[in-house]
Parts: structure tokens; C-alpha cells; sequence
């Protein structure tokens, strides 16, 4: 098939295009290197552009004879997207617009949008099932939500099918250690405290110690980032036109932030500081994916379902790139 990747050269999309490479498909990325790396891709298969420029995003599609869409590209940062909705809704929400009427003015007739857990706001049960409700509780959130319903309108009115794979917490590194996690400024746990390993940070931060939970901190499910590729080839060869796919990507299985600072001595072999503090506005105490859906939809479930196991790709990668693409 021949694949636009958007936000190719981001964390998750350049695990997704490898793996799609490897398996024979003929693919372009599409981003405009915000927070992507260059590095991170193929620069001959590299185009760069923004979302925001629909003319040049219907170019690539009929210069490369575009098939398939993987959409990966969105600002990511819950926090800014508080600060600051309207850069949210335009590159989310406006970006994803101009994508779906570059496809349907280029006849390409099917996506795989990047959903997340964020939609679901706080769990009323967990592990969380896809009919579970969505109520976001961050712009962010919202507009991931705002494109599931785009999408759902655009498939019944123009026969696009999508998949909208909602992610937990994407996490670790290539398996060969050479892409990984690079995000600047980093706000995932597990490259955090890999960062006290390495001497760039002085402690990790725990942020509420009281929760209703074994140990008293958060539970997360840490999906590997090679398990997220494994699930989007499957999406992007399942479905097919008019056909809608919605599930979760998780392991099912919850890791508290304690345990990940354990995993990450244990790999690491060095005794990582922490700093309790109170809880922060928003975090619910337990977000873990119920996985039956993806097993039922897409024959896949993930394979590396240790946190420990995850953390040792991402501290392989991280080792050896202390400073991420920058060397
Ligand atoms: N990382 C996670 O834990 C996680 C969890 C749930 C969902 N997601 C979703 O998965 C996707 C990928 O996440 P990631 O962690 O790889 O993020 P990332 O920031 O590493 O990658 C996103 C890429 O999109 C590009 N981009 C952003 N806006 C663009 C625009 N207007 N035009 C062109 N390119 C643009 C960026 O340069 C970057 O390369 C995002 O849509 C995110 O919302 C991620």
C-alpha cells in the first residue's frame, strides 16, 4: 500500500513506519518537524510540510499516489493545551479537517488516527472498555474526541473507514536501540526518571502519594511503542472504506509510578531519588485498558507486557543517546 504517515518523524509515527516498511509498503512522511527529528525517518521519504497548508498536504497525496493515511500528527502536551486551546483546536482539530478533505478531494478512502485514553476523562470502571463514556477533562482531550466524531461523520456521509486506535501510555524504544523516546520538554514518567539515571535530573518528582491504590501512587498501562506499530499495521490492512474500528491499545495491565521507579533501578542499577509532593489536578488515580476489543477487532494483543521489559528498551536507547537525536 502506498501510506501518508503524518507526524512521521514523531515518537510513535517513526516505530509505525519502519515496521511498515519492513513489511513492504511503500510510505511518506508528512510533518513538519515542530517536534519531530529528521534523524528520527528516512529523508528521502520525508516531506515537509504542515498540516495547516491543505494544498501542499493534497501535492503529496497525488504526487506519491496515496492510498492509506497513518495520522500521527497532533500537539500533544495537556498542559499547553490548557494554556492555550486555540493552538489545540487549530493544529488537532482544523489540521485533521484539512487531511480528511485532502483525501476525499484525492479519493484516498482510508485513516488510522492516533486516539488516546484522554478521552475517556475519569474512569467510572477500569480496565476501561471502548463503550466506556467520553468526557475529556483537558482541551487536549477534547480534541482527540472532536476528530473520533469528525471521522464517524465523514465515514457514514463519504465511505472513508478509519481506525481510531486509542492509545494508553505509549513508552520504550526500538528493539535494535536506535529510535526512540526524544520529546522536548519531556513530560513522560519513564524517560523522566531514566533522565535521574543518567545525571540530567536530580530526582523524579511523585505527585500524590495517597491515592486509592496498592502503593498510594498513579497506575498507568505502559504499552510498548513496538506493540503500537504491530497494532496500526494491523488497523491500516483491516480496514477497509465505510468501515469504522475503535479500540483500545493497552496491555491491560497497570503499573503504579512507584513500580516504574523500581523497574527503572533495577534496570538502570542506580538508586533514582524521588521527591513526594500532593497530587496534581486531573490525574485520576488508575487508567488501565481493558485489551478485549483490539484482540476481537484486529487479532491484536500486545506482546511486551512487562514494564520492566519496556523500561530496559527505552534505557538502551537513552544510554546511548543521552541528548536524544542530538547525539
Ligand atoms: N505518546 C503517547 O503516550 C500518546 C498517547 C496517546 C495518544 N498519542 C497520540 O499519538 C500521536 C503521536 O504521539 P507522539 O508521542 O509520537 O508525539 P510526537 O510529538 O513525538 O509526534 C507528533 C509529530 O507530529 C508532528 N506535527 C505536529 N503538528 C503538525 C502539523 N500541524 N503538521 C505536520 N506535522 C505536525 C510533530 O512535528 C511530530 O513529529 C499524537 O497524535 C498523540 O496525540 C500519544
Amino acid at each position: 500500500m502506498k501510506i501518508l504517515v503524518t507526524g512521521g518523524a514523531g515518537y510513535v509515527g517513526s516505530h509505525c513506519v519502519r515496521l511498515l516498511k519492513s513489511k513492504g509498503h511503500d510510505v511518506w512522511v508528512y510533518d513538519n518537524l515542530l517536534y519531530g527529528h529528521r534523524e528520527a525517518t528516512d529523508p528521502a521519504r520525508l516531506i515537509v510540510g504542515d498540516l495547516l497548508d491543505q494544498p501542499a498536504i493534497e501535492k503529496a497525496m497525488r504526487d506519491h499516489a496515496i492510498e492509506a493515511v497513518m495520522h500521527f500528527a497532533a500537539l500533544c502536551y495537556v498542559g499547553e493545551s490548557v494554556t492555550d486551546p486555540a493552538k489545540y483546536y487549530r493544529n488537532n482539530v482544523v489540521g485533521t479537517l484539512n487531511l480528511l478533505d485532502a483525501m476525499r478531494a484525492c479519493g484516498v478512502g482510508k485513516i488510522v488516527f492516533s486516539s488516546t485514553c484522554a478521552t475517556y476523562g475519569v474512569p467510572q470502571q477500569v480496565p476501561i472498555p471502548e463503550d466506556h463514556p467520553q468526557n475529556p477533562i483537558s482541551p487536549y482531550g477534547f480534541t482527540k474526541l472532536a476528530v473520533e466524531k469528525a471521522l464517524e461523520d465523514y465515514r457514514a456521509a463519504y465511505g472513508i473507514g478509519y481506525a481510531a486506535p486509542r492509545y494508553f501510555n505509549a513508552s520504550g524504544a526500538s528493539l535494535d536501540g536506535s529510535i526512540g523516546e526524544d520529546h522536548d520538554p519531556e513530560t513522560h514518567l519513564i524517560p523522566l526518571v531514566l533522565d535521574v539515571a543518567l545525571g540530567k535530573r536530580d530526582h523524579i518528582s511523585i505527585f500524590g502519594t495517597d491515592y486509592p491504590t496498592p502503593d498510594g501512587t498513579c497506575i498507568r498501562d505502559y504499552i510498548h511503542v513496538e506493540d503500537l506499530a504491530t497494532a496500526h499495521l494491523a488497523a491500516i490492512e483491516k480496514v477497509q472504506p465505510g468501515e469504522a474500528i475503535r479500540v483500545n491499545l493497552g496491555t491491560g495491565v497497570g503499573a503504579s509510578v512507584r513500580q516504574v521507579i523500581t523497574a527503572c533501578e533495577e534496570v538502570t542499577g542506580k538508586k533514582i531519588k524521588t521527591v513526594e509532593g500532593p497530587r496534581r489536578a486531573g490525574d485520576p488515580p488508575e487508567l488501565v485498558a481493558n485489551p478485549q476489543g483490539a484482540l476481537d477487532a484486529l487479532g491484536w494483543r500486545a506482546q511486551h507486557t512487562s514494564v520492566k521489559e519496556t523500561v530496559a528498551s527505552a534505557w538502551a536507547w537513552h544510554k546511548a543517546h543521552p541528548n536524544g537525536y542530538a547525539g
